[in-house]
């Protein structure tokens, strides 16, 4: 398989499975809406990707290399690691829960600020304890079956401006900060 087809298979499968899943693909069906790719839009959409991307330098790296490099009293890092319990959703041996600590020291040292976004369990709360911690009210809506209201966490080292951060149990409002579930 060349290059163009293998990047060819991997945005039909990126724009049509369930949760945009490459690996363990299924059909994300839902009834009322179109399907997810247009052929005869093709150019039109990879266009826009592209003039998104194009002052975006992309990285391949493990978050304490990139942590490391990229820190300075200029940096914002905004970080949305695996969920607590579910480290092993994007492959065995990249995340663990050993990371939680690993990170939280390592944001303990860095001269940037950063927000990070997690599922609100006690074992986060405690690691995290020395910064910030904000309450979001959200659903997750990927999935019909997944679909209910949730409390995430926004870990900062600084203050968060006042913005509307949900309210709980609210079945209106979806401010989509997290998606994610596993
Ligand atoms: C919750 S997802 C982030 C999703 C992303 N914000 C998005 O909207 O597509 C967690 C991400 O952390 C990445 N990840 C897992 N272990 C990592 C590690 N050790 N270093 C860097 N990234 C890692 C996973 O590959 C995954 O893309």
């Amino acid at each position: 398989m060349t290059d163009i087809q293998r990047a060819a298979r991997f945005y039909y499968l990126l724009r049509l499975s369930f949760g945009s899943r490459v690996d363990r693909h299924n059909f994300g069906l839902q009834r009322q809406r179109k399907p997810r790719i247009n052929l005869i839009r093709l150019e039109e959409d990879l266009s826009d990707i592209h003039l998104r991307l194009c002052n975006v330098t992309i990285e391949n790296l493990p978050y304490d290399n990139i942590i490391t490099r990229y820190d300075s009293p200029d940096t914002f890092f905004y970080l949305d690691p695996p969920y607590w319990d579910c480290e092993k959703f994007y492959g065995p041996g990249i995340f663990n829960k050993d990371d939680f600590i690993k990170l939280q020291a390592l944001l303990k040292a860095i001269h940037g600020k950063f927000i990070m976004s997690i599922n609100d369990v006690p074992e986060i709360r405690n690691i995290y304890k020395d910064f910030i911690i904000t309450e979001v009210f959200t659903r997750y809506s990927i999935s019909k079956e997944h679909n209910k209201n949730i409390t995430e966490l926004l870990i900062s080292n600084y203050n968060l401006p006042q913005i509307n951060l949900g309210t709980k149990n609210n079945e209106i409002f979806e401010n989509n900060l997290g998606t994610g579930f596993c």
